[in-house]
Order: structure tokens, then sequence, then C-alpha cells
């Protein structure tokens, strides 16, 4: 320590005149070394996460059918819409205040995925880490644990490491034990390590709280938790239409 001490007073002698030194002692330059190294494990963490997420499920992040959702390209034409699109809005932009998580349950082609996917790229944006899969997607790769070379535990484990991880399609293959299972599991271990959980699906309230059961139900609720309703028409048809006028 003097003798970082020694040199820091060395090197300010031979500055000019009117120039601040970074660090004025050693232990000033040992705390910036030791805030860069922190700041390099978590970045490497990230990667890390990024890398698994890739060799799981071939991607990082967000399906390519969503990668340009956004917010601004969200039309809004009903009162419905809009308190979606304003509570996904708030999920995002307050997101790692607390560990809420979101549920958005409707008819098909409303907009859940859109809104999903406009709030992990803004979270990817601002250097979180996203996985949005759907549930079947997810069933597939548990059981490739079973012949492969990963356990279905190191999968669990790379699922509850994401900052977000948004489940797809919840409901859609109702009644299999198997996977109802894996759902509370990875739920449940997600929401006990605080980590914030999204669930997209076609079910309404009492048909998930029969799904997923009234436990994880009301985990997922808990802190302030996002229960959002889409109950407008498809934008599918919208755009069926607008095909067929051109
Ligand atoms: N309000 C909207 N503004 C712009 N595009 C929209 C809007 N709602 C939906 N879309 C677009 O319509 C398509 C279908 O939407 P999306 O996949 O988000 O529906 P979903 O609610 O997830 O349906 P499903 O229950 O069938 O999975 C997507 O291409 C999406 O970008
Ligand atoms: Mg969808």
């Amino acid at each position: 320590m003097k003798t970082t001490n020694d040199l820091l007073s060395r090197i300010q002698r031979l500055m000019p005149a009117g120039v601040q030194p970074m660090f004025k002692s050693a232990e000033e330059l040992m705390a910036w070394q030791q805030e860069e190294g922190r700041k390099r494990t978590a970045e490497l963490e990230k990667q890390n996460q990024r890398a698994r997420s890739e060799k799981i499920f071939g991607r990082a992040g967000i399906q390519d059918l969503h990668k340009h959702c956004s917010f601004s390209n969200y039309q809004v034409d009903n009162a419905g819409q809009r308190k979606a699109m304003s509570m996904a809005k708030s999920y995002a932009h307050n997101f790692g205040t607390g560990f809420t998580s979101f549920i958005f349950s409707g008819n098909p082609g409303t907009g859940k995925n859109h809104l999903a996917a406009a709030v992990g790229n803004y979270l990817l944006h601002h250097g979180h880490t996203v996985l949005v899969v759907t549930i079947p997607d997810l069933m597939l790769r548990v059981r490739a644990c079973y012949d492969g070379d990963q356990s279905e535990a190191a999968l669990l484990d790379d699922l509850c490491k994401v900052d977000l991880l948004v489940l797809d399609e919840v409901g859609i293959q109702r009644g299999s034990t198997g996977e109802k299972v894996i759902i509370n599991q990875v739920i449940d271990r997600r929401l006990s390590s605080l980590r914030p959980v999204g669930i997209l699906t076609n079910l309404n309230h009492p048909e998930l709280s029969a799904t997923l059961g009234e436990r994880v139900m009301d985990r997922l609720q808990m802190d302030g938790g996002m229960w959002v309703n889409f109950d407008w028409d498809s934008h599918r048809k919208n755009v069926r239409h607008l095909r067929a006028v051109k």
C-alpha cells in the first residue's frame, strides 16, 4: 500500500498543473479496481447465461418472430389495449425494484406475445437477461435431458438464473401431469429465489388456477403481481383483412 501511495504521489508531481488525478490514495485505487472487477464478473455471468440459454434453446432471449415487437409498434385501438400497454410498460420500467410476476391472459392474436416481447426487448436493451419459451418447447428440452448429456436439474438451474423467464402457451396441453409438475417446479424455484416469471395463456383465472394450483397462483400474484386481460378481437384478423384489401 505504501509503495502504491509513493507511486501515486510521484505521478502527481509529474502531472501538469490543473490536471486532477483520478485517485488520491492507494485505497481509492483499490476500491476502483474492486468495483471494476465486480462489474466484469457480473458481465461475464450475464454472458454465461446467454451462452447457456443459446445452448439449451438454440437462441437467447426472444423468438425471431417477435424480435421486432416494441411498445411503439403496438397499436392501441381500444381501452383494453391501452391498459395492457400501460401495464406492460410500467412492468418494464419498474423491473428490478421488486420481483413482481405478470400474467397475460386472453384470446388468441390479441398481442400477449407482442407486449411480452416488448417488455423483453426493453429489458435486454437495459442489460438484463430474458428468455421467452413455450411450454411445448420446454417439455421437449426436459425430455431430451433424459437421453442427453444434460441433467434435468441443470436445465431447471439455468431456467432459474435468467432475470426474466416468460412461459408461453401455458395450458395448451392441459392435463399432462408431467408437464404440470415441471411448470410448477420452474415457477416455484424462481419465485423462491425472488426471480419473476411471466405467463402467457389463453386460460382464464379459474382455468389457470386449476392448471397451476392455488399455491403457485397465490405466489404469482404476490408483491403486486400483474394480471392483464386481453379480451378483444384478434389482431391477426386485421392483418388478413389488410392483405385481402391490397
Ligand atoms: N395491438 C397490436 N398492434 C400491433 N400488432 C399487434 C397487436 N396485437 C397483436 N399484434 C400482432 O399480431 C400478431 C399476433 O399477436 P400475438 O402473437 O402477440 O398474439 P397472442 O395474444 O400471443 O396470441 P396467441 O394466444 O394465439 O398466442 C403478432 O404478429 C403481433 O405482433
Ligand atoms: Mg402467443
